[in-house]
Formats: C-alpha cells, sequence, structure tokens
C-alpha cells in the first residue's frame, strides 16, 4: 500500500534539470476565485482507483486514502466519475438516483468525508452530473411506463409512435453512440407492443426531454443538492446533447453519427437551446460563489467537431470550461498537434474562458499505446517510443496555457491492456457492436499501488476479492510504489512539471509564442522566458535554446533535442 503521507518534497532533478529558479512572482495560490483557470485536475475513475473494502471494486473510502498521494503528487484537485446508484449498465453512467451513493462505492457520510478530507488537503472536489439520460431502472422512467401512452411522466422522456405497420419501425433512423438504433420499443402496462423511446446510448440509458420544465427544475434541485454538500463543480456528461430536434427528424446521413464521437448527429446534439441551460447553472454556481467567493466550476464534455463550435460553450456566462479533446484526438505529429493548439488559442483564449487540455480519460485508448505505432525512421534503440512520446506529450500540455487533466494511471505511464479475455469485457460498446469494438475496459483497469502480483495493493484486506478488471501481470513495472522510488519515472515527471507549473508565473495562464523550428520540432515561448520544445521527429534536433534544460521529458545532450523528446527552458531573453 502507498503512503499515506503528505509531504513537501524539494524540487528534484532526475534528468539532469538544473536547480529551479526563483520565481520572480509569487506561487500562485490554489486560491479560490478562478481556481480553475490553470488548475490541473486529476480523473479519479472511482471504480478502479482504490479499494478500501475487498471487493475488487474502488470506492470512496478508497479515494480518500489515496488523497495524500495525490496531494503529493501535485495536482489541484479531483474529479469523481459517477458513485451514484446505478445498475452499472455503463459504469454509472446510468443513474438510478442523483441524490445517493451506490453501496458499491460507500454512502453520503463517505462522500462528505471525501470531500472534507479532500479540502483539507487544499484540493477541489468535482462531480459528475449526468442530465442527458438516466437508468432505465430511474423511479420517474419506471413510472412513464407504467403510465401508458399519453401519461404525464412520459413527457420527461423521448417517447414516439413507431413507423410502418403497427408502430413496428422505430420513429426515426437515428443510430446509437453504443451502435444499433437509438429507440427501443415498450410493451404498454396491457401486454401489447407499444411507443418507443429515444436513448443515444444503450437503452439502459433513456434520454430526457429537456423541453419539459420539470427536467430542467430536477437538475437544478440536483446541482444544489452537491453544492450544499460542498463540491467545488462539476463535469457535465454529455454536455452537447440535452437537447435534440423538436420534430425529431431522420438524420441526413445516419451511418456518419455513429462513426466517430466527434461526427455527432446534427439533428441530436448542438441544438440551439442547450445554452440556456448552461446560463441557468452558471448562475446557480455563482449564487454559491457570490456566498463565500469560491467560484464553482462547470467542466463540460462538449464533443463538437470544432474548436469554434466549442467556444460558444464557453462564453462568459455558460460554462467556465470544456475538455478540448482534439489534442487527445491529434496523432502524434507537429503539423497537427500545432494546428489543433492554434486554433484552440484563436478561438476558446478569444471568449475569456482557458482552454482545458487532455490527453486522456476513461473513455480512450491510453496515450503511451496511442503513440507507440511504429514510424518509418524510428531508432531501434528507442525501446518504448509510445512512452517517450506520452512523456513529451505531458510536458507540451503542461506548458500550454489553461487548464488541464490527468487521467488516473497517466501518471505512471500506463499502457493500455489490449489483451482482456471478451468474457471480462463489460463496455457495452462492446456488446452493442457485436463485438467489433474492444475500445473502453483496457483504460479503466484497476490501478496497481505495490507489489509484484494482482491485485497488486489495490484491494484491501487479506482475503482480497479479485480485481473487476484483470491486471496483468506486468502492471508490477508500474505500481506507485515503483513508480514514487524511481526517479526516471513517469510519476516524477508528473511531479517535477506540476511543482514547476505552480511555482513558474510563466507557465497555467498567460502568452504563447511559437518559435521558429525544424518542421518535426514545435517550440514556443511562455511569458518571460520559459521555453517549451517538442520534437515529433525520430531523428535528433539542435535545441531551440542554449543552456541546460530545467526539465526534460528523456536526458538530452548538451544542445540537443533527441526525437520523441520535449524540454522546457529558462531563456532570459525569449518573451511571448
Ligand atoms: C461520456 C462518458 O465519458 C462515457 O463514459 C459515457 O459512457 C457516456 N458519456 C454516456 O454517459
Amino acid at each position: 500500500m502507498i503512503s499515506a503521507s503528505v509531504d513537501n518534497d524539494p524540487p528534484r532533478h532526475p534528468l539532469g534539470a538544473r536547480p529551479v529558479p526563483t520565481p520572480n512572482s509569487t506561487p500562485r495560490p490554489a486560491g479560490s476565485a478562478g481556481w480553475w483557470r490553470d488548475a490541473v485536475i486529476y480523473q479519479v475513475y472511482v471504480r478502479s482507483f482504490l479499494d478500501s473494502t475487498g471487493d475488487g471494486i474502488g470506492d470512496l473510502a478508497g479515494v480518500g486514502a489515496g488523497l495524500p498521494y495525490l496531494k503529493r503528487l501535485g495536482v489541484d484537485g479531483i474529479w469523481l466519475t459517477p458513485f451514484y446508484p446505478s445498475p452499472q449498465h455503463d459504469h454509472g453512467y446510468d443513474v438510478a438516483d442523483y441524490h445517493d451513493v451506490d453501496p458499491v462505492y460507500g454512502d453520503l457520510d463517505a462522500f462528505d468525508r471525501l470531500v472534507r478530507d479532500a479540502h483539507r488537503l487544499g484540493l477541489k472536489c468535482l462531480v459528475d452530473i449526468v442530465p442527458n439520460h438516466c437508468s432505465s431502472r430511474y423511479p420517474l422512467f419506471l413510472q412513464a411506463l407504467t403510465e401508458g401512452p399519453g401519461g404525464p411522466t412520459r413527457a420527461m422522456f423521448h417517447f414516439a409512435s413507431g413507423r410502418g405497420d403497427d408502430g413496428a419501425l422505430p420513429p426515426n433512423n437515428w443510430h446509437a453512440m453504443f451502435g444499433g438504433p437509438a429507440w427501443t420499443r415498450v410493451t404498454e402496462p396491457d401486454g401489447t407492443p407499444g411507443e418507443w423511446y429515444l436513448h443515444m446510448f444503450t437503452p439502459e440509458q433513456p434520454d430526457w426531454n429537456w423541453r419539459e420544465p420539470t427536467v430542467r427544475g430536477n437538475f437544478e434541485q440536483t446541482l444544489r443538492f452537491w453544492l450544499d454538500r460542498g463540491v467545488d463543480g462539476f463535469r457535465i456528461d454529455v454536455a452537447a446533447g440535452l437537447f435534440k430536434h423538436p420534430d425529431l427528424p431522420d438524420s441526413p446521413d445516419p451511418e456518419a453519427d455513429e462513426r466517430t464521437r466527434d461526427s455527432v448527429n446534427p439533428l441530436a446534439w448542438n441544438q440551439p437551446e442547450i445554452h440556456e441551460v448552461w446560463r441557468d447553472w452558471r448562475a446557480i454556481c455563482e449564487e454559491y460563489t457570490a456566498g463565500d467567493g469560491n467560484d464553482r466550476l462547470l467542466v463540460g464534455e462538449v464533443s463538437v467537431p470544432t474548436a469554434a463550435d466549442q467556444a460558444r460553450y464557453v462564453r462568459p456566462d455558460e460554462l467556465h470550461q470544456a475538455f478540448f479533446f482534439h489534442l487527445l484526438n491529434a496523432p502524434w505529429d507537429a503539423a497537427a498537434f500545432q494546428n489543433v493548439i492554434t486554433d484552440a488559442l484563436r478561438d476558446i483564449a478569444a471568449t475569456g474562458s482557458t482552454i482545458t487540455w487532455v490527453l486522456n480519460n476513461h473513455d480512450q485508448v491510453r496515450a503511451v499505446t496511442r503513440y507507440a505505432a511504429p514510424t518509418p525512421s524510428q531508432d531501434a534503440d528507442l525501446p518504448d517510443p509510445g512512452g517517450a512520446r506520452a512523456r513529451a506529450a505531458a510536458l507540451l500540455m503542461l506548458a500550454l496555457p489553461g487548464a488541464a487533466y490527468v487521467y488516473q494511471g497517466e501518471e505512471l505511464g500506463l499502457p493500455e491492456v489490449i489483451d482482456l479475455p471478451d468474457e471480462a469485457l463489460t463496455d457495452p460498446i462492446f456488446r452493442r457492436t457485436g463485438s467489433r469494438l474492444r475500445v473502453r475496459d483496457g483504460c479503466r483497469v484497476p490501478l496497481p499501488w505495490s507489489g509484484q502480483a494482482s491485485p497488486f495493493g489495490f484491494t484491501a484486506g487479506d482475503a482480497p476479492g479479485r480485481p473487476w478488471l484483470p491486471q496483468p501481470e506486468w502492471f508490477a513495472n508500474h505500481t506507485t510504489e515503483r513508480a514514487i522510488a524511481d526517479t526516471d519515472s513517469f510519476w516524477h515527471l508528473y511531479h517535477e512539471a506540476l511543482h514547476l507549473r505552480r511555482n513558474l508565473p510563466q507557465l497555467g495562464e498567460g502568452p504563447l509564442r511559437w518559435l521558429d523550428s525544424p518542421p518535426d520540432v514545435l517550440a514556443f515561448v511562455r511569458g518571460d522566458g520559459l521555453v517549451c520544445a517538442v520534437n515529433f521527429g525520430d531523428r535528433q534536433a539542435p535545441a531551440p535554446v542554449t543552456g541546460t534544460p530545467l526539465l526534460t521529458s528523456r536526458p538530452c545532450p548538451p544542445g540537443i533535442l533527441p526525437g520523441n523528446t520535449a524540454a522546457w527552458w529558462i531563456c532570459e531573453h525569449c518573451t511571448a
């Protein structure tokens, strides 16, 4: 098990870095108003973080036990994925009660303790809110089923008659995001085949009808429920969803709608009415901020095609932030990274919000594996190209203006577990695509903390239950215990970068200016004198500035930036 002590580690320089310069202004406090603008938030996938009860499933008390570890890592707060009562068809994104804790994860007392402990350590605490859909076991949905057609509760969802003979065909041609049609037909209380209901994800996740005022009112109560318990904000699931075109017309290209997460059905996503909701939610958050000066954050999962589309969600009276997934989706290529960064700087920063960078989350193949594809000129001596690139990407991300989210295990350089046996897979996408897509289990395998064998300290107790997804033997190389002991580890790179970020006034918010660089290299200067350069190529390039780097993702010989490497320098005569 990890050490639970919180220390103030002196700056360490594992990779040939020189001592941290004295900042030329006071370090930015992880304070109250505006704290989110350049915060680094750690995404806790509760189910897989740390299991305090021995049942093989992570829980809130486990998160509490891990807080000192996160404090020591140097993040500013945590985002907890859904822990609400749920049949777990989509691991909590099918909520059966928005105001409670699923017994598998603890109870409300455990939640309150966790928030208190996080705050005591100076960590913010965000919870996930799932407003696009609920669980098919949600009491109001069950009531709608028993009411039958025309019942008032049916209006809170999207029930509609089918087409064709006897209404046997779905009301329109929309596809669900997780495969298959977006409609399921119900059996009416009298036993006859009846109406259809809309679900943009699985049939166990009926979509709410946001044109119905009660739905809106209920969610406002939910916000207040968690705000009253002390949370610092919300990560909003499917924040470009909620409203559907009022006529529910056929999609002109239903196949395209399910091709990628970002090629979204324009009739089911990104409707203009959504912005009124975000204005209302922002006003509620501001009410709480007015009470104590601490901003309550709304960060949206806004999957829309372009940065300009996303910018509309983060106008000053709407969401504070929206995850900028374009960085995560960019291939390991200098031009691709530069394009997405430029788009974000142009479109999102212009709203007054800050960009919210992400390289990993619980829905995506981990960066170490994504970047591992061999390239034609790859150095045969580079043992782990994906790891080298993921380290470089981390230094790049943490040098960009704005906020960042780190997904649990990212700081350990965990690769994706790509060979989970079919029978272990639980992601509904696997089932609903006829076992075609193995997308999301491999990044959700319970974290390794210590030791040489599963459960690697993830599960407490003398006779620990098996982790809910099997951990591979090679997790032994990635335990937090081992990472902390090895000063060359991913963990130390993140730790060092986060501590520098907190202490250097050039990092976090502020200007960025690109520097001229060879085609495979991106180099930019932040504020007065922090230069970051990344070599996306496989061949070494000259370093863009002289002097010893402050921090490097891999060892750098003097004056050289090796392939697949990033570095930060202090450069006194460089200005953004
Ligand atoms: C996005 C969440 O990140 C994902 O895990 C979930 O399955 C879908 N929204 C549906 O709630």
